[in-house]
């Protein structure tokens, strides 16, 4: 069948039935437009999309600067491999490097590789600047993580689905629970083999929690007391999504290494990134790393021109007014409401919590309802439903959002 001619939707569901693997369980609608905070389907219902490709299109469906960014790329160079340079790399790498603070970039694909890399560059670290025996370091993650999907990552996962007959696991890491200082010290101070800290600034996939405030700060400075790296995966929370450049800028705090994915392509092609400063990056050298796309031209264009957009149209300042007046408005609509027990997240990075049990499909019926009313979401984790719009949203489109979302709600309540 020609990728030209017309398709219903049945039609797009079955062939990916019977041809895909069933790895997703995706809400049964079919795109094939978008434009700012818009998606279209196929049969051209015009839908607001609130979950943004789980946070990767901040910047909103085809941004006209980061494609014409991407087309003028793709028709000049788009891949050397690292064999060769290339003149867009370098330019990238002191970009994001300035605006993020740190002295290198490591440029990946998807963000479970720069997971890995982070993992890779921890502990090389550990190894040799802090001086931990071959093979013994070890890791400090948090329970219901989320960074992942490679062997390695979903060894530290606790997500029984993740990990069911995937093993045997990577060992050398050690699962404490989050936003749970005592744990983290604990762990701390009765291991000596520990070279890093993994932590994601908000657990976005378990169901969007947000830390207590100052959790962040007073794990940073326990990992400084102990010398242990602190890395922050901010491949979900990154790039603008909680109303500030970085989760961790809420807390005025600069992880030891940064992970970001998603976002910093504007959702326009796979491009993530490890950032650190020398004396950690440093322990890279030719031949410990690296991967056949990271780095291409196309990516290096693209990732400019997406981190252009979120400071030239103030995309954090927005995400940070617009989640205020969301968690306002929804606050409101749940006082009076059976149906949502709570709303919380940062930014417009929010989740509600359904008034049901973990394994009933009210959140999955929902979704479905807010589908029919014109409005994509997905739920998380059972009964949580998550709300990321693109951070390109304006106050009324908002206000029309809230409008379909309560409407929706109080149709269940
Ligand atoms: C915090 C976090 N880390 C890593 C990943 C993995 O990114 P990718 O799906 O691009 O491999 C995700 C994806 O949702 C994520 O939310």
């Amino acid at each position: 069948m020609s990728v030209l001619e017309r398709m219903t939707s049945e039609d797009a569901i079955a062939l990916e039935d019977r041809y895909g693997a069933h790895n997703y369980h995706p809400l049964p609608v079919v795109l094939q437009k978008g434009e700012g905070v818009f998606v279209w389907d196929v049969e051209g219902k015009k839908y607001y999309d609130f979950l943004s490709a789980y946070s990767a299109i901040n910047q909103g469906h085809c941004h006209p600067k980061i494609i014409g960014a991407l087309i003028e790329q793709a028709q000049r160079l788009t891949l050397t491999s690292r064999a060769f340079h290339n003149d867009l790399l370098g330019r990238y790498e002191k970009y994001a490097a300035e605006t993020f603070g740190f002295d290198k970039l490591l440029p990946m694909n998807t963000g479970a590789e720069a997971v890995e890399t982070a993992l890779k560059i921890c502990r090389k670290w550990a190894y040799e600047k802090k001086g931990i025996d071959e093979n013994e370091a070890q890791i400090i993650v948090c329970e219901n993580n989320f960074h992942g999907r490679t062997t390695t990552i979903i060894s530290f996962s606790n997500d029984p689905v993740a990990r069911k007959n995937f093993g045997p696991f990577t060992k050398g890491f050690v699962k404490i629970e989050y936003d749970n200082l005592g744990a983290l010290k604990d762990a701390l101070e009765n291991n000596a083999n520990v070279g890093g800290f993994l932590v994601e600034p908000i657990q976005g996939e378990a169901g969007v929690y947000v830390p207590s405030e100052g959790y962040l700060r007073a794990a940073k400075e326990l990992c400084e007391k102990h010398n242990v790296l602190f890395i922050a995966d901010e491949v979900q929370t990154g790039i603008a999504r909680t109303g500030r450049m970085l989760a961790v800028d809420h807390e005025n705090i600069r992880p030891d290494i940064l992970i970001l994915g998603k976002a910093l392509s504007g959702g326009v092609f796979p491009v993530s990134a490890v950032l650190a400063n020398d004396e950690v990056m440093g322990v890279i050298r030719p031949g410990n790393h690296g991967s056949t796309f990271g780095g291409n031209p196309i990516a290096c264009a693209v990732a400019m021109a997406a981190l252009e957009v979120v400071k030239e149209e103030g995309l954090a300042e927005n995400a940070k007014e617009l989640g205020e007046i969301f968690r306002k408005e929804m606050g409101k609509f749940i006082e009076g409401c059976e149906i949502v027990k709570s709303i919380r997240g940062k930014g417009l990075l929010n989740a509600i919590l359904i008034n049901d049990t973990e394994d009933s499909s009210t959140a999955w019926d929902i979704c479905m309802a807010l589908k029919e009313n014109g409005l994509l979401a997905k739920p998380t984790h059972g009964n949580i439903i998550r709300f990321a719009p693109p951070l390109v949203m304006n106050e009324s489109q908002l206000m029309d959002c809230i409008s379909i979302i309560t409407k929706t709600l109080a149709r269940f309540s």
